[in-house]
């Protein structure tokens, strides 16, 4: 019952783990993880939206870092701490007031010829080959170009971007197995920073359209972000945007392959395109857990959650609950309500969830439109990342078709 996020096996197929947890220790104490792990649907929305629970575990896991550790560390930890992700009310509400004036239905809108260019050069690269890697060559470049357009960095800084973004997610993703993860996290942070810092610089001394500009001006009753607040919501806007929305599209391109007869219903009627992409995210979807901190002492099921303890709230989980979907771990494009919280839940919830599912959209039925029968190269042609947090492919290699 020790839920090992590492082990192959679970990392292939981590559902019947987590069966056994909500059936059997659905408040799990993990010893390896030194941390509480949360498996029923009722139980992780109570989690996220408790009084008692932090997002803020940063503070809390710098204070007892080694001086080397935290110095190398303290700017990346600064500008975290400016993300409303980890901020709790008063100052979380504050920032998502803000940010929300900027993320408005015209601005997503205003995307979507955007996304559907972005997505016709990503497939005209494919045109004459015919086994690749779609991870690093479809859903990857998609959603970085993407939010890359979003926050105006130039296209031809895409590989720069990408690397930085991997690196600091090594840090924020909970990678284990790299020794390395706290320098690479650190240089990935210092290259951002000065990247948005000079960009909006640029962007004041010469005003512009878009969403950047938008987020710059965005004002509530006259309060708006502090430049180091304004940097630290790009890097969050374009770590939260980048990793997540591949694994989406790289995670719906397996899961359609493993289910061809699923796959033709949807080819046969577009129009469940929506549900397509509401059941992706719910049956094998990018949120594999969302973290949090004990603030004050929480009694749950007769569990005592101590101040200062870990908990991982496992979305995966919850949305192949058997108490709230039927027939939970059937692949169904069709399947309606479809209430999963891959997008989170409580005052957090994905503030990007329109553009997310636009993306996914777009990619994911462009791909099978043009390569309707393709298949995996091999039957392990496909390797899951080594992480708690989100669930995404490091590779998918398929044979064209
Ligand atoms: C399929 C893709 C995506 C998934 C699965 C996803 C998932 C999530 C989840 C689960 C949260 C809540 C985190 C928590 O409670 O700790 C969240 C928050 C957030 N997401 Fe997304 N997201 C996606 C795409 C995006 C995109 C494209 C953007 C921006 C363009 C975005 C921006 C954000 C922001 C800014 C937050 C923080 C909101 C807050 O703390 O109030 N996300 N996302």
């Amino acid at each position: 019952m020790n839920y090992d996020p590492s082990d192959p096996n679970t990392l292939a197929n981590p559902y019947p783990y987590f069966f056994a947890l909500r059936n059997e220790d659905p408040i799990h104490w993990n010893t390896k993880l030194k941390s509480w792990i949360i498996t029923r649907y009722d139980d992780v929305r109570s989690i996220l939206s408790s009084d008692n629970i932090t997002v803020d575990r940063l503070n809390n896991f710098y204070s007892k870092l080694p001086t080397k550790e935290a110095k190398l560390l303290a700017e990346i930890v600064k500008y975290l701490n400016l993300w409303a992700a980890f901020r709790n009310p008063p100052d979380h509400t504050r920032m998502r007031k803000i940010m929300m004036v900027a993320f408005t239905r015209k601005s997503i809108n205003e995307m979507q010829p955007k996304i559907n260019a972005i997505t016709d050069a990503t497939l005209s690269k494919l045109k004459n080959i015919r086994e690749i890697d779609l991870v690093n060559n479809y859903a990857s470049p998609i959603p970085a170009l993407t939010i890359m357009h979003l926050l105006g960095v130039p296209i031809d800084m895409l590989d720069e971007f990408k690397s930085w973004s991997d690196d600091m997610s090594k840090f924020i993703g909970g990678a284990r197995n790299d020794k390395h993860k706290y320098e690479k996290a650190s240089r990935g942070c210092r290259k951002m920073v000065s990247f948005f810092r000079e960009i909006i610089e640029e962007r004041r001394a010469n005003p512009s359209e878009g969403f950047l500009m938008d987020l710059i001006n965005a004002s509530v009753a006259n309060d708006k972000f502090s430049d180091d607040e304004l940097i630290a919501t790009c890097m969050l806007i374009l770590f939260a945007g980048h990793e997540t929305t591949t694994n989406l599209i790289s995670n719906g391109i397996l899961t359609l392959i493993k289910n061809p007869l699923e796959l033709s219903k949807l080819l046969k009627n577009p129009d469940l395109l929506d549900l397509t992409i509401e059941e992706i995210m719910r049956y094998d979807g990018p949120t594999n857990s969302l973290v949090r901190n004990v603030e004050k002492e929480h009694e749950f099921h007769n569990k005592t959650l101590k101040k200062g303890d870990r908990v991982f709230a496992m979305i995966s989980s919850a949305n192949r609950d058997e108490n709230i979907f039927d027939k939970p771990d059937v692949f169904k494009i069709d399947r309606s309500p479809n209430r999963h919280l891959t997008f989170g839940y409580g005052p957090h919830l994905c503030i990007g969830a329109a553009l997310a599912r636009e993306e996914g959209r777009i990619a994911i039925f462009n791909f099978f439109k043009q390569y309707p029968t393709t298949r995996l190269k091999a039957e392990n042609s496909f390797k899951w990342i080594d992480a708690i947090v989100p669930r995404g492919l490091k590779k998918l290699d398929v044979t064209l078709t």
